[in-house]
Parts: structure tokens; C-alpha cells; sequence
């Protein structure tokens, strides 16, 4: 049965039980009736496209420094499943190719999103080429950033991809966001759900705005959500909210 009401995304994998963005996660959300597979993307020092949340391997790794000062072979060397406990040590980084491969395999949509753009130039043209070469469908692939510098970067080259602006609950100013404007060139504007209103959505979808709150991992949380009428939810959960 799919997920009738509201997509659901699995947001770096199945991260509630396993260690966000490596390939135990992500098969274990695979193999649920998933809608999305969300991932982080960064830039190596050596131009590669690697997956992992935060622009160090400090708290993910058995290791410390900066993603853009490592090589990706350099980044392969460490371990990114000790931190979540003894039974998941040996996970390695993926690289974002090998991410496009496993999505291909099990025909999931995929929810991609930049990660500092300003500490990366080109990671923009870097991802529209990769995902050309893998031949990915185009419905398969949102692509979405809290830089909407970059989503508009993406936009201005007439790729037919879906693209989204990401809203957060620190910064103030986007807790008022000119829907009209990010209409333009974007197809969803997903915020922290604790910026979720009726009118929030009603406002997005008059402009063909989607909305898929981040993170929610509560099933309560989710039906009041649901009643706001958004589109979908991205959660560390995906086994509590798809009919798995
Ligand atoms: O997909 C939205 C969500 O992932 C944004 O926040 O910090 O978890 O990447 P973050
Ligand atoms: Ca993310």
C-alpha cells in the first residue's frame, strides 16, 4: 500500500536506528514504502560529490577536520558507524554516484540536498553532471538548499529538475518567506515544522508551492501537520509513517 495521504522521506535513511547517510541506512529506508530517500551533499578536495550531513566528519566519524580539506579516498579511511555503536562499525562515506546507483536500483525518488554551497563553487554544475551521466528520470530527482542563491543557480540553467528552498526556524527572516518570489523557481518550500501553519500551506499551495515539513518524528506532530494539509514529511523515522 502507498502512502496515500501525505509522501513520506526518509531523512538521511532510516537515521533513527542506524547511522545517518551510509548504506545500512539508507537500504533499511529502501525497503520500506518509503516516497524519498533524503541525503546531504558536499564537495570534496578532489572535485568529488560525497554524502554526509555536516561539513565535518567531527561527529559522524572516527575522525576530525573538514570535509573540503579531505580527499574522498582520504574521507574512505574513516569510520562513520562507530559513533551510533559497536554493531555498525566498518560503514564507510558514499560517495553521491553511489547514492544515484542504489536509488536507480530500487526506483525511489531522491531529495537532494546542498550543504554550504559558499564553501563549495561549482557544486552546482558538479551535481547537474553527475546526475546527467547516471541517466537518472528527471521525476526521480528534487534538489533542494537553504541557499536559494543556489537553487536559483540551478534554475538559471534550464534543467527540468524539481527544486525546493529550505526554511529554517533560527533565522528570522524566513520565517516569512516571499512565496511568490521563490514560486518562481522552486516547486517546494519545505520549512522546520515548527513554522507550519494552515495559512503557511494554503499560501504555498495557491502559489504550486509543495510542502514537506522537516523533521518530524512524532506521530502526533504529524497529524496536526496533516490537518495543516501538507504534502508530505521528512523524518529520521520512515518505519512509524509509511504502511511498511
Ligand atoms: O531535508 C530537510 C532537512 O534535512 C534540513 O535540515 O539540518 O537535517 O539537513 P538538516
Ligand atoms: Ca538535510
Amino acid at each position: 500500500m502507498t502512502n496515500s495521504q501525505i509522501k513520506v522521506v526518509a531523512h538521511r535513511g532510516l537515521s533513527s536506528k542506524y547511522p545517518e547517510n551510509t548504506l545500512i541506512a539508507y537500504e533499511a529506508a529502501l525497503q520500506l514504502n518509503i516516497d524519498y530517500l533524503e541525503i546531504d551533499i558536499h564537495k570534496t578536495a578532489d572535485n568529488k560529490l560525497v554524502v554526509i550531513h555536516d561539513d565535518s566528519v567531527d561527529r559522524t566519524s572516527n575522525g576530525t577536520g573538514k570535509i573540503k580539506d579531505y580527499t574522498m579516498e582520504q574521507l574512505q579511511q574513516l569510520d562513520y558507524g562507530l559513533w551510533k555503536g559497536e554493531s555498525f562499525r566498518g560503514q564507510t562515506i558514499l560517495e553521491f554516484k553511489d547514492v544515484l546507483k542504489l536509488v536507480k536500483q530500487y526506483n525511489k525518488k531522491l531529495l537532494i540536498e546542498i550543504k554550504k554551497p559558499e564553501q563549495y563553487p561549482g557544486i552546482e554544475q558538479l551535481l547537474l553532471k553527475q546526475l546527467k551521466e547516471a541517466q537518472v528520470q528527471h521525476s526521480n530527482i528534487v534538489i533542494q538548499s537553504f541557499d536559494m542563491e543556489s537553487i536559483k543557480k540551478i534554475y538559471a540553467t534550464g534543467v527540468n529538475y524539481k527544486l525546493g528552498v529550505l526554511i529554517s526556524a533560527k533565522k528570522y527572516w524566513y520565517r516569512r518567506p516571499n512565496f511568490k518570489k521563490i514560486a518562481t523557481f522552486a516547486h517546494f518550500l519545505n520549512p522546520n515544522y515548527k513554522l507550519v501553519t494552515t495559512k503557511f500551506v494554503a499560501t504555498a499551495h495557491k502559489y504550486n508551492l509543495k510542502v514537506m515539513p522537516y523533521t518530524v518524528n512524532d506521530k502526533v506532530i504529524s497529524a496536526k501537520l496533516i490537518k495543516s494539509n501538507i504534502d508530505g514529511i521528512i523524518t529520521d523515522a520512515p518505519d512509524i509513517f509509511c504502511d511498511c
